[in-house]
């Protein structure tokens, strides 16, 4: 294998020992391209096969297994992902390669013999585990799309796994926060502690056998992953740590490509994730509502914008959790959510002043929340135009927490984003309904809404989000940001978010959102305020008559090159 160019290596090697855990608005600029993600090392792997001729695809695909070795958290091979593709022939794409729940998943496997919901068995462990889905979501962008050799798009992350990448402070704060947890599984001990004690900033974290797994890949393409050795790892290392899952749910696994999900808004072209995400349908939901209103007219932050912006969030988050799941396992009035008409009614039934109570809405689901997560997000475009969004997790950091055992990779704990019991909340609080119960071979309902605008048939936006149903909201807000209230793309990322998500019936607020006669005007509505740290990651690039402009948002560790 070629070593990585110098100049990289360099670069890996310095942004692992320089990363600041204070993160700057670092705006980026390029005529080429353009390379956003939540992590340095991944973004310099992405320009870097740019610039030796791969397309976007290629880009993304490097990213995500980069990703998979410095970003240990969220990046993964053993976790699930959705992939936004758009081609410069015109034609758009997405791939979903969410997890899978096994064949003895049943519906009623976390709850005890009272019909009560077991804390924590769907968040850690082995039965918190879906069949893993995107080492399949990368090798089928690759395959259908990119135009590199694989060994060309692997050999980064190859060589990072190999060489090793310096831990920064950011990954020792995580390791720290999950340290109870990480301990209680050997094999995650055993790749990521040194004498006990979790790998800390400044130490240099080598991970042999994972660069084997992504050998395996690279020369056996999905079987390499999906058959044999790798399979059975994932099986036995699963059922040890309690879950269900046998080689026969690995091999079955197999990502899926379908149409992207597209709503227009004021002339643009909206295109995001359709189900197994929910992303995607609020999305398209809450901007259909807003449509109606001219918020341009009120202005960003102002008391009726948010007013309008809660009741469309909360409006579409109720139907998310009544309506959506796995179109492959249950009927969802897709074309009612996605319709101007539906948006039309709800836009005029919202009370111009008052909020409306989420209980109001669907009372038969309401039930009390709590929270907790983490996902990655990177957004790529190339010199020809091809843009690529993706958003991949492990469901929480990092996810189960067990490793495979001979594999070095974390397994992710996707199966809390089922309803465990219809109408009781998950991690981010979210409900569902029957629509998300748990049936084998179903994908779990997500929130992931990696998307791209279009102006004219072409990309204008390009971002995506980790944090749970966060990301949604995110996700729009950047978005209203840039086409209703013209902000430059480094104040629309900058600008502090709000959250609302039906229930719990609070609104979120990131410090500075809302100025103090904001605050009581909202309150005045019959709106409950609760302040929060960051709302959404989200990684952005903007089409400009001039070229690529990035933003990694400073709420994380990312970094957004262009060149
Ligand atoms: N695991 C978070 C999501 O998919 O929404």
């Amino acid at each position: 294998m070629r070593p990585l160019a110098k100049g990289l290596l360099i670069l890996i090697i310095s942004a692992g020992t320089s990363f600041s855990q204070i993160s700057v608005l670092k705006p980026a600029f390029g005529t080429h391209g353009m390379v956003s993600t939540s992590d340095s090392i991944a973004t310099a792997v992405g320009v870097q096969i740019l610039k030796e001729g791969g397309n976007a695809v290629d880009a993304a695909v490097a990213v995500g297994f980069t990703l998979a070795v410095t970003y240990p958290q969220a990046g993964n091979l053993g976790g699930g992902g959705y992939y936004i593709i758009h081609l410069k022939d015109g034609k758009n794409y997405a791939i979903d390669a969410r997890e899978t729940a096994p064949a003895a998943a049943s519906r009623n496997m976390y709850l005890d013999a009272a019909g009560n919901v077991i804390p924590g068995k769907s968040l850690i462990g082995g039965l918190s585990v879906g069949v893993p889905g995107n080492v399949d979501g990368l090798l089928t962008a690759e395959k259908r799309f990119g135009k590199l050799p694989i060994e060309k798009v692997m050999e980064p992350a190859i060589e990072l796994a190999q060489k090793g990448f310096i831990v920064d402070g950011r990954l020792q704060e995580v390791f720290h926060h999950a340290e109870k947890e990480l301990k209680r599984f050997h094999s995650t001990m055993k790749y990521f502690s040194r004498n006990g004690e979790i790998y800390r900033q400044g130490e240099r974290l080598v991970q042999k056998d994972l660069a084997n797994v992504l050998l395996k890949i690279e020369k056996g393409g999905r079987d390499g992953f999906y058959k044999g050795e790798i399979a059975e790892m994932i099986a036995k290392e699963d059922q040890a740590t309690g879950g269900v899952i046998t080689v026969k749910d690995v091999e079955g696994y197999h990502a899926v490509v379908k149409e992207p999900l597209m709503v227009t808004y004021h002339g643009y072209e909206v295109m995001s994730m359709p189900p197994s995400s929910s992303g995607g349908v609020c999305l398209a939901e809450m901007l259909n509502i807003l449509e109606h209103f001219d918020l341009r007219k009120y202005g960003y932050g102002a008391s009726q914008t948010l007013h309008y912006e809660i009741e469309a969030m909360r409006h579409a988050f109720a139907d998310r959790d009544k309506y959506l799941g796995d179109l492959s396992f249950v009927s969802v009035p897709m074309k009612r959510l996605l319709s101007k008409a539906y948006a039309d009614t709800i836009a005029r039934e919202i009370d111009p002043f008052s909020a409306t109570p989420s209980i109001d809405i669907y009372p038969e689901l309401i039930h009390p929340p709590h929270e907790g997560t983490h996902t990655t997000h990177y957004s790529i475009i190339d010199n020809e135009g091809n843009a690529v969004s993706v958003t991949t997790t492990l469901n929480s950091y990092f996810g189960s927490m067990v490793v495979v055992n001979g594999g070095g990779f974390f397994l992710n704990n996707e199966m809390d984003d089922f309803s465990a019991k219809p109408g009781t909340p998950n991690q981010f609080g979210a409900i569902g309904a029957e629509a998300n119960s748990i049936q084998p071979g179903k994908r779990m309902l997500s929130s992931m809404t990696p998307t791209m605008v279009l102006k004219d048939g072409k990309p204008f936006l390009i971002l995506g989000s980790p944090g749970g149903t966060t990301i949604i909201n995110a996700v729009l807000e950047v978005i209203l940001n840039v086409i209703d209230f013209h902000m430059p793309l480094a104040r629309a990322e900058m600008a502090p978010r709000i959250h609302h998500q039906w229930v719990p019936d609070v609104v979120y607020y990131e410090p500075g959102a809302l100025v103090y006669d904001v605050k009581q005007s909202l309150i005045s509505r019959g709106y409950r305020l609760v302040p929060r740290e960051a709302i959404g990651e989200v990684q952005t690039i903007l089409v400009t008559p001039s070229g690529y402009e990035g933003v990694a948002d400073p709420r994380g560790p990312g970094d957004a090159e262009g060149y």
